[in-house]
C-alpha cells in the first residue's frame, strides 16, 4: 500500500461537493471508469462496468444492497430500476446525497433507494442487513481499508457478497518514479492510499471472505482519462474550474498524471468480488 498523510478527511468531502458538478458534465452520472469491449461510447462502457461488477457479485434481482460511496446514486439508481434491487446509498458529501435523492425520483426509484450523508468509516448498520456490500471507486478514500471488510462481513447475511472496484497501487512498486506518481494520484484525487491487488484479497480472506472473482480491468479502463481530458479542453472547464478553487484546478491538472501511471504500471484498476461463508 502506498499513502499520502497529506490527504485529509474534510478535503475529501469538500471535493464531492465542489466537482460533483464537473464530473456530471465531463463524465454522467456515474463517477466511475467505463469498462470498454470494443468501440462503445463512454456512457454504454460505464453502464457496462456497472453490469459487469452486478454479474460477477451474482445480483440477479430484488437484492437488498449497501452502496458505499454512492455519489450521484448512478449503480443504486441502476440496480432498482433494472433488477429491482433495494439499495442503500451512502456519501460523505450532502450535495451529492441531495442530487440521488432527486435522480431516483426522476427515475421512479425512490421506493426502491434511499441516500443517507454519512461517512461510511463512522457507519454502524444492524447484523446481517444487506444481501451485497457494493463500492465502486470509494475504498481509495477510507483511511482504514481493512477495518471496511470486517464491517463488512458483519452487515451482510451469510452467504453475501462483497462486490469492489477500485484503482490499485502496482504490487511491489521499485522505482522512485512509480511511487511518486502514486502519491501525485493520491494527492490530486484525495485519497488517503492505495492498496495494491494482494492487500484486498488480504483484507478481504482476513476479515472472513472467501475470493470469488478477482480481475485486473486497467487495459479495459485506461481511455476513461484520455476522454476525459479531451473533454477539459474542448470545453474549456479549466478556465470554469479556476473561478472556484485551486484544488479543482489541481484535480484536471492530475488526469495526466493518472494516465501516466496507469503507462509505467504504477496504478492498476482491480475488481474484486467475495463471499461470507453460509
Ligand atoms: C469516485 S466517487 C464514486 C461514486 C459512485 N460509487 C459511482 O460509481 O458513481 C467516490 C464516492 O465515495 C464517497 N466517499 C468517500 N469517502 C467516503 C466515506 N468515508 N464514506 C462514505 N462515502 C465516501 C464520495 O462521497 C463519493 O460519492
Amino acid at each position: 500500500m502506498i499513502s499520502s498523510p497529506a490527504v485529509e478527511r474534510r478535503s475529501i468531502r469538500g471535493h464531492y461537493n465542489l466537482s460533483t458538478l464537473f464530473y456530471r458534465m465531463l463524465w454522467g452520472p456515474h463517477l466511475h471508469h467505463g469498462l470498454w469491449r470494443a468501440d462503445e461510447s463512454a456512457w454504454v462502457a460505464q453502464v457496462h462496468l456497472t453490469e459487469k461488477l452486478a454479474e460477477l457479485a451474482g445480483i440477479h434481482g430484488g437484492e437488498k444492497i449497501l452502496d458505499v460511496g454512492c455519489g450521484m446514486g448512478g449503480s443504486s439508481i441502476h440496480l432498482a430500476k433494472k433488477l429491482r434491487c433495494h439499495a442503500e446509498g451512502v456519501t460523505v458529501s450532502p450535495f451529492q446525497q441531495k442530487w440521488a435523492t432527486l435522480s431516483a425520483g426522476w427515475h421512479g426509484v425512490s421506493n426502491l433507494t434511499r441516500f443517507q450523508c454519512l461517512d461510511v468509516e463512522q457507519a454502524v448498520f444492524e447484523p446481517a442487513r444487506f444481501d451485497v456490500v457494493w463500492s465502486v471507486e470509494c475504498t481509495e478514500h477510507l483511511f482504514d481499508k481493512p477495518r471496511l471488510f470486517q464491517n463488512a462481513c458483519a452487515w451482510l447475511k451469510p452467504g453475501g457478497r462483497v462486490a469492489i472496484c477500485a484503482w490499485l497501487a502496482g504490487e511491489e512498486l521499485q522505482r522512485a518514479e512509480q511511487i511518486q506518481q502514486v502519491k501525485d494520484v493520491c494527492d490530486g484525487f484525495f485519497c488517503p492510499s492505495l492498496g495494491t491487488s494482494s492487500d484486498y484479497v488480504a483484507w478481504m480472506e482476513q476479515a472472513g471472505f472467501r475470493m470469488q472473482h478477482v480481475e485486473d480491468w486497467t487495459d479495459r479502463v485506461y481511455r476513461t482519462w484520455e476522454i476525459c481530458r479531451d473533454r477539459v479542453r474542448r470545453f474549456r472547464i479549466r478556465s470554469i474550474a479556476r473561478l472556484i478553487d485551486q484544488e479543482t484546478v489541481v484535480f484536471l491538472d492530475r488526469f495526466d498524471t493518472i494516465l501516466d501511471a496507469y503507462k509505467t504500471g504504477a496504478m492498476k484498476y482491480g475488481c474484486f468480488v467475495a463471499q461470507k461463508p453460509v
